[in-house]
């Protein structure tokens, strides 16, 4: 079965769904989502959506704590372009009917705090932000005439004129696998726009659904684009630490609303470790977490609130009050339990200010990109952000841009099965799942070394062998799919790790435990050519 459509969307988180929505009254749109549509890291954001609203605010200080954040990594350019239309989105958001907290008295927008923004500018629906967005946004989705809606369809591969042996080189669509009827289907479009999300999942402890598996970064890879700065993996400091909590997060905001962080015994110790304490920027309150349970030999560290009243805190974070009671914690009467989790991915496929990606026709916006945006750990807020203004950069280029026009008359084959057996040792499967995100959590966490990295990529390189090998054997289903991504992007995460032979950010080796300050701060960008011959892969500077 073949799809046709102006323009084909992989994912419906806040990238995909904006995208959409600012292109369908003059285009076609196929919208595909692995789960229903509105599952994905947007429906669980808590903290808000950073933009300057505050008059004592000022476009150049959310700049400034940006750059400070990204530990000199930045793009200042895509930073300036960033920040200075976050307040045109915040108001496009309105337009679309999204809620957000307002004050009591005056009816303005409540602004939070969080790590490392200097000013109250977090925008946010009580501590349920993500949930507000996407529940808004996805009804719009539902509700618009051009936009067909593939729920439960998960991309497999991009179809690239390359790869169908033609010139130039445009991507055309995509395959896609209908995991109810598991057949794949042909997507075929004139632009297509991944908007996937993160890789956290490549974690065993993760504050991100199911979905964050690296599909788009892999699909991209495999089609030919360059990804950079894939060692930048955001560990969140506070994840509820309960058996059962599956890493629930514990938004940011409490700490921005004044909560602090307690060892075991009751005392504070982010002091010590940065002059901002528990409003450090993320990368050093999790490191810090991280050191003080190793030290202790602790199973956690403790945030509280307590000190503020029930009323206020039950009035800022109710869905975050009322997970802990489930899991049988007071936040409003006693410290609660946490720990460090993988939340973020801050580099992925290469873009520029308008979303094109290295193959033309493609496209990557949100969590899957690296725009150049976050440097070497992310702010708090800026992803949502990001999501926003790279689609609507993404939806003006798709939309000024020349009408490419071949994508429709080249033919493309459907999927062959027919060298294929279904499996017989699904095993190998949940097998592979388990032990790639275990060594990834051991070996490439919040503190790495070489010899941490060497095992890793041994095991990487062994774990996508033998999935390729079962990719080529079986019939295809979304377990197998996702794990075939997870071992790609792991591989590419520790090859980038082994190639930053200095401390910065997010990435912290004991082996090189301050930041090369004898060389200019560059990114690692892995280009898909022979990229296990180091010299084709590592590269220096902006792409
Ligand atoms: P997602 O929202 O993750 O959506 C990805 C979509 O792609 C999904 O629909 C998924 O099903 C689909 N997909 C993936 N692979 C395929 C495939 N192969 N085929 C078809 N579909 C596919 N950021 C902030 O700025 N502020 C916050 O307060 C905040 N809080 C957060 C709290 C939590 C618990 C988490 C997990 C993240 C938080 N973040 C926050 C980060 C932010 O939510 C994400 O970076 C952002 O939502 C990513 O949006 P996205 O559209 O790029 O991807
Ligand atoms: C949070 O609410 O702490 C998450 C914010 C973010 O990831 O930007």
């Amino acid at each position: 079965m073949q799809i046709q459509s102006d323009i084909l969307v992989i994912g419906s988180g806040a990238a995909g769904l904006s995208l959409a929505l600012r292109l369908a009254d003059t285009n076609s749109i196929s919208l595909i989502s692995k789960e229903s549509l509105q599952e994905g890291s947007t429906l669980y954001a808590q903290g808000g959506i950073a933009a300057v609203l505050a008059s004592d605010d000022s476009i150049e200080s959310h700049i400034a704590d940006t750059i400070n954040a990204g530990a000199g990594l930045c793009d200042p350019e895509i930073v300036r372009l960033t920040v200075e239309h976050g307040a045109e989105n915040i108001h496009w958001l309105l337009a679309q009917g999204v809620n957000f907290t307002t004050e009591k008295k005056q009816g303005k927008l409540h602004l939070t705090r969080e790590g490392g923004h200097s000013h109250r500018r977090v925008i946010h629906a009580t501590d349920a932000t993500g949930q507000a967005i996407e529940l808004n946004l996805s009804q719009r989705v539902r509700e618009h005439p051009h936009i067909a809606i593939y729920e439960n369809h998960i991309a497999v591969d991009l179809v690239t004129s390359r790869k169908l042996g033609l010139t130039p080189n445009h991507c055309v669509g995509a395959y896609v696998l209908d995991r109810d009827t598991n057949e794949v289907q042909v997507f075929r479009a004139r632009h297509v726009v991944l908007a996937t999300g993160g890789a956290s999942k490549v974690y065993l402890y993760t504050s991100n659904p199911d979905t964050s598996t690296g599909d788009g970064i892999a699909m991209a890879w495999r089609a030919g684009c360059r990804v950079a700065n894939l060692e930048f993996n955001q560990f969140h400091p506070t994840c509820l630490y309960h058996p059962k909590a599956k890493s629930f997060l514990i938004t940011e905001a409490v700490r921005g609303e004044g909560g602090r962080l307690l060892l075991p015994d009751g005392s504070s110790f982010m002091a010590r470790f940065d002059p901002r304490a528990e409003l450090a920027p993320r990368d050093i309150v999790a490191r810090a977490i991280d050191h003080e349970m190793k030290r202790l030999g602790a199973e956690c560290v403790y945030l509280d609130i307590s000190h503020k009243s029930a009323k206020f805190i039950t009035r800022h974070f109710p869905n975050v009050y009322r997970r802990c009671l489930e899991f049988g914690f007071d936040m409003t009467k006693e410290p609660i339990p946490v720990v460090p989790a993988a939340h973020y991915t801050c580099g992925g496929i290469i873009t520029d200010q308008r979303g094109h990606t290295d193959i033309p026709g493609l496209y990557a916006i949100g969590e899957t990109a690296f725009t150049g945006l976050h440097g070497a750990n992310r702010m708090a807020s800026n992803s949502l952000l990001e999501c926003l203004v790279f689609a609507q950069s993404a939806s003006q280029a798709i939309l000024e841009g020349a009408d490419v026009g071949s994508a429709a008359d080249i033919a493309i084959p459907e999927w062959d099965a027919s060298k294929v057996t279904d499996s017989d040792e699904e095993v190998v499967v949940s097998h592979n799942w388990d032990e790639l995100r275990r060594f990834m959590w051991d070996y490439v966490g919040i503190v790495r070394t070489n010899k941490r990295l060497q095992r890793a990529t041994h095991r990487a390189q062994l774990l996508m062998d033998e999935i390729e090998q079962y990719y080529g054997d079986f019939t295809i289903n979304s377990d197998l799919l996702e794990l075939r991504n997870l071992a790609l992007v792991a591989d590419l995460i520790v090859r980038s790790a082994m190639a930053r032979k200095e401390s910065r950010g997010l990435h912290y080796t004991l082996d090189y435990p301050q930041p090369d300050t004898r060389h200019a701060p560059v990114n690692t960008i892995l280009t898909p050519v022979n990229y296990r011959d180091e010299d084709q892969w590592v590269a220096s500077g902006r792409p």
